[in-house]
């Protein structure tokens, strides 16, 4: 049984004490301590109980609920939190499964999930028109918009009707290539609006990763900025985009793309030769500003596509992840209120609740974190929600924190690594602001290690505030595994217990078999749908089956390992695939090896993740070389750079090795598993090399590794 250091969250100030908890299915109990220490050690066992027991053993009960019939459990809430210009029938709640990989929910029910985020709330009975909407903060500090949800919905619909005017039709993919500013959220919901699909690409996308996501959606609209700015940078995004649409791959496919030009931008990068050879560019500011403000929501099927989300899998390109509109809706919208425990509670039942929470999600818009939870989840629960363009250190390491100060900001949500990063630093900065107004910190993207939680909790929060360790992926739509505030006893390094209406199972990854005592570990798995999840991949349904449902028939096989506690609580033990997980990016493996082998230089190479103090993950590349290419640090720097180029920067690696061999098997097969030892520095823990080719490259590679540490 493990040692428990007892918090209450919810009262200041922190007195830790020992607790335990008694079983995984009925109550936590409270011990004061009797014995040793109660300081805080790095133990991942301890834990800080928010809650009480009548409050997590009704989530308990209202979880079992939601999974004993699920159907019902999210009709009651589609019908009370989202409005509906026609209802779905009686029969089509829940239809289909994951063995033919056929799951719809609420199919015939009509609504829009702008309407839902928008428009509903600048009408009666819930009159919220002049609350604010969207926070945004720039690059820079003083750079600050308040955006109510009247003004919202003005923009949002002049975007609609100028993304008519160029032609823009529902159904229709339109790619956005932008920064954080409001016009990317407006922009997205402006798709929502008409019925457009949108996909979002991260502005640290390069032109090749660009021209790909454009070539396989086939999308003919294109929407970015001529400039991006961040950290005091500007980032050229036009002409990353225009380099994009260039290529041989979208030759024929762009009709026309949006040019985002109020971002303070001098208009250099407008007037370029290209745009008049191309005849595609439009300047946004001007076509948005002469449309009207009034714009009809397209009525939408519950089942048709929202947008997609491009994300990396273990073998070949990226895949398009499609998300339909009233599941993925109704799931952002119920896990953003009861993950970060809004304080309202947003209804057609409950119209005039308080509106109290200042929300941050500080994550970028580009990825799944930032479409749920910055701006869907926020929107649909009618709160305000905050967009920040810049980054954690700009102007200096205590940013967040004197944005928490100044917005006074209650719950803050970020990922392990911008933590880790911070932590650097020490407590000084945080320290020097007022950071009471905070009540809720989240993390999400990786397994945060106990220090880094600690520190957030002590540091940051005070000991008052909950830490929920959200655990999803691009594909869930929402989170399914996350502690929830005041409710779950938190321990550090465990995103804890299952989201309601989330069956989470562990498999044996062997034979497939759940396992049902408790400890466990093998595999983890979903058992029964939910409505946030995605639908298929884009133009690959086989796809889709192969990767997700295939691998364990019946279930949702979600890639990553896991182990469940003598208390029920879930950790997170990583990807059992080829993906790696760095910063909260996630990367295949075999897209950088992609990348370098693109290079002349390159006959092999194998990628694998290394531990990274920051990153969580590093990307460590083992290349050999063609005849004739000697090795040299000029020709490190070009390989780093080819992943660059391929990828983007975020993909840059942390390690590149040359080497004459790599470890292969008789049958010619690189045995990665090596390679991941070798790169962590674990060889006693090598396992069988008796099958190895030539066993020596293993000592050679690992004095490689050891000089570049
Ligand atoms: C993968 C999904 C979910 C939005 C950001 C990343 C890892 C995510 C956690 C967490 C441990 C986590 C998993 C997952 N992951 N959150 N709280 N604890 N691991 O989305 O790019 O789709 O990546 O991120 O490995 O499969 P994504």
């Amino acid at each position: 049984m493990c040692r428990l250091t007892l918090t209450m969250a919810t009262s200041s100030p922190p007195h830790p004490k020992k607790a335990r908890i008694v079983t995984s299915t009925t109550s936590i109990q409270k011990q004061t301590n009797t014995d040793d220490a109660t300081t805080m050690s790095d133990e991942p066992d301890e834990v800080y109980i928010a809650s009480t027991s009548a409050s997590l053993a009704q989530y308990q009960s209202t979880h079992a609920t939601s999974i004993r019939d699920t159907a019902a459990y999210w009709s009651d809430l589609a019908t009370s939190k989202l409005e509906w210009f026609a209802p779905y029938p009686p029969g089509s709640v829940l239809t289909g499964n994951f063995l033919d990989g056929s799951v719809s929910w609420f199919a015939g029910g009509k609504l829009n999930v702008c309407y839902n985020a928008v428009d509903r709330y600048c009408l009666a009975p819930y009159n919220r028109g002049q609350e604010t909407a969207i926070i945004w903060e720039g690059d820079e500090p003083n750079n600050v918009k308040h955006i109510t949800y009247l003004e919202l919905q003005n923009n949002v619909c002049r975007i609609a009707n100028a993304l008519k005017a160029i032609g823009v039709k529902k159904g229709d993919v339109v790619t956005l290539y932008m920064p954080m500013v409001p016009e990317l959220a407006m922009t997205m919901l402006a798709c929502a609006r008409i019925g457009a699909v949108h996909s979002v690409i991260f502005a640290g996308f390069s032109a090749d990763a660009i021209a790909d996501r454009i070539q396989d959606a086939k999308s003919k609209w294109v929407v970015t900025a001529s400039v991006g700015a961040r950290g005091g940078r500007s980032l050229p995004l036009k002409s990353i985009c225009d380099a994009a649409i260039k290529k041989n791959q979208c030759l024929g496919i762009v009709e026309k793309v949006l040019v985002f030009d109020g971002h303070g931008a001098n208009g250099s990068d407008w007037v370029q030769e290209a745009d008049v050879d191309m005849n595609v560019h439009v300047k946004f500011t001007e076509l948005v500003e002469c449309q009207r403000p009034v714009c009809s929501c397209e009525w939408m099927d519950a089942e048709d596509p929202l947008f997609i989300l491009y994300t990396s899998g273990s073998t070949g390109r990226p895949k398009g992840l499609v998300h339909t509109t009233g599941g993925y809706a109704l799931y952002a919208m119920h896990t953003t209120a009861t993950s970060f425990g809004l304080t309202q509670q947003t209804g057609p039942s409950n119209p005039n609740a308080p509106h109290k929470d200042v929300y941050a999600c500080v994550a970028d818009a580009g990825w799944i974190t930032g479409h749920t939870y910055i701006v869907y989840g926020p929107l649909l629960n009618g709160i305000s929600t905050f967009m920040f363009e810049s980054t954690p250190m700009y102007p200096d390491c205590g940013r967040y924190w004197d944005m928490v100060q100044r917005h006074k900001i209650t719950v803050f949500y970020t990922a392990p690594t911008a933590i880790r990063s911070l932590m650097r630093f020490g407590d000084d900065a945080p320290k020097k602001y007022d950071l009471s107004s905070l009540k809720v910190l989240g993390t999400v993207g990786e397994p945060i290690n106990p220090a880094a939680w600690k520190w957030y909790y002590d540091v940051i929060g005070n000991g008052r505030c909950a830490v929920v360790d959200t655990y999803w992926q691009t594909e869930t739509g929402g989170h399914i595994i996350t502690n929830l505030p005041g409710v779950t006893p938190m321990k550090p390094g465990s995103c804890t217990l299952p989201c309601y209406g989330i069956e989470v199972v562990v498999l044996d990854a062997a034979t497939g078999k759940e396992i049902e005592s408790s400890p466990a570990e093998g595999v983890l798995a979903i058992k029964q749908p939910w409505p946030g999840m995605a639908r298929t991949c884009l133009g690959d349904h086989q796809r889709y089956l192969n990767v997700y449902m295939k691998p364990y028939p019946g279930y949702y096989f979600a890639g990553d390992g896991c182990r469940r506690d003598e208390d029920g609580f879930f950790w997170i033990t990583g990807r059992v695939d080829d993906v790696i997980n760095v910063s909260g990016h996630r990367i295949g493996t075999a897209e950088v090896e992609s990348a370098l082998v693109a290079h002349p230089a390159v006959a092999q190479a194998a990628v694998v993740g290394i531990p990274h103090e920051i990153k969580g993950t590093g990307i460590c590349c083992f290349t050999t070389l063609a005849n004739g290419f000697p090795e040299s640090d000029a020709l490190i720097k070009e390989l780093s750079q080819s992943v660059r180029t391929r990828i983007g920067p975020f993909a840059t690696p942390d390690m590149i090795i040359l080497t004459p061999a790599l470890p292969m098997t008789r049958s010619g097969k690189i045995m990665r598993r090596i390679l991941r030892k070798i790169a962590a520095g674990e060889l006693d823990t090598l396992g069988d090399t008796t099958t190895l080719l030539d066993p020596s490259v293993v000592g050679e590679l690992s004095a490689k590794v050891e000089k570049l540490r």
